[in-house]
């Protein structure tokens, strides 16, 4: 199997890269222990029912550690595992805003998709703007009642999932596959959500961008699978759906997006896919600490014509 790293199989370029990344990973975790000191310094002067009713990352990583008489600072497994924990936190949630590129990506192809998606926003929540945002911070679970938003983001989702999983077989597990009986005992398996998604025999002319397939098809419940399924799926998907909701809502019917540097090819070139005859080679992903287009992606960005 082949990956598509940035700089390719360059040498010099990987040792960049390398010693860039733990430059960069050290600078954060610097950063991160120094605030999570100060902040247990704050949370141990605070009072104890402001400190339990805290719901913030860092504090609920902290609050176990207010008993303890030893300074957090030179603990250095609880430190590990504290900075650990925030950062994954911080680059998930950056990741999912970034994320959003494809579903702008998509949508400035389909201004068909994009028309109704501002119509539901119109529906749903207000067509002015500012009273949109007042409806949101009263009510924010009527995002749940954008139901056609919700398929622009579960399509971007299937068709350039960002990440993939890998499982340990248990002792004993077996699985058939084209009538070979694999024994998979303390195999890892990697779910490739990419091959899953483009099955037509789960998604229907999968290749077709179709936000209204989640309401109007029968899905198969475990067909779709960004964020990975069961005990160990993505524990921030919930929080990752409703924030790309929200943006969407405040930002498509304000701006315009135009995805630059498109070169369509004439003919397809993996076998999976026919989208790269629209959108060209940024329909394939490198692989970052997520999935994204190779080479990046730029958007034009204007003010949409319409007055808000
Ligand atoms: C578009 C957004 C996101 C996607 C596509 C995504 C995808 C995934 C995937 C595929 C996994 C692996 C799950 C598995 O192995 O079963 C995962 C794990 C995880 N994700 Fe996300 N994620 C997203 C956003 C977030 C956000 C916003 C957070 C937190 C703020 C988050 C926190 C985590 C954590 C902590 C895990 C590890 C869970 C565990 O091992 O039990 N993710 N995510």
């Amino acid at each position: 199997m082949g990956y598509a790293y940035d700089g390719g199989y360059n040498s010099l370029q990987q040792f960049f890269n390398t010693f860039n990344t733990w430059r960069t990973t050290r600078i954060i975790d610097r950063y991160i222990a120094n605030k999570l000191v100060r902040r247990y310094d704050e949370l141990k002067n605070e009072d104890s029912y402001v400190v339990k009713k805290s719901k913030s990352i860092m504090d609920l990583v902290l609050r176990q550690k207010l008993d303890n008489p030893r300074v957090i600072a030179g603990d250095r497994e609880f430190m590990e595992m504290a900075v650990s924990n925030v950062k994954s936190f911080l680059v998930a949630g950056h990741e999912t805003t970034a994320y959003l590129g494809y579903a702008y990506m998509l949508l400035s192809k389909n201004p068909q998709a994009l028309e109704k998606a501002r119509q539901e926003h119109d529906q749903v929540f207000d067509p002015d703007l500012n009273r949109t945002v007042e409806i949101l911070r009263a009510n924010p679970g009527r995002l749940y009642d954008l139901h056609y938003t919700t398929g622009i983001i579960k399509e971007a989702l299937r068709l350039f999932p960002a990440a993939s999983s890998t499982r340990t077989c248990a002792k004993g597990y077996r699985f058939m596959y084209k009538g070979r009986d694999l024994q998979l005992t303390d195999q890892i398996v990697i779910i490739c959500s990419l091959a899953m998604h483009y099955n037509p025999n789960l998604f229907p002319s999968p290749c077709e961008f179709q936000p209204e397939r989640y309401t109007t098809q029968a899905v198969p419940k475990d067909a779709w699978r960004p964020f990975e399924r069961g005990s160990r799926s993505c524990i921030g998907q919930n929080l990752a759906m409703m924030e790309m909701r929200m943006v969407l809502l405040l930002v498509l019917r304000s701006f315009d997006f135009e995805a630059l540097g498109i070169k369509p090819h004439n003919n397809p070139i993996a076998t999976y896919t026919n989208l790269d005859t629209i959108y060209g080679d940024l329909i394939y992903q490198r692989q970052a600490l997520t999935a994204r287009p190779i080479g990046g992606q730029s958007m034009k960005v204007k003010f949409a014509e319409r007055e808000y």
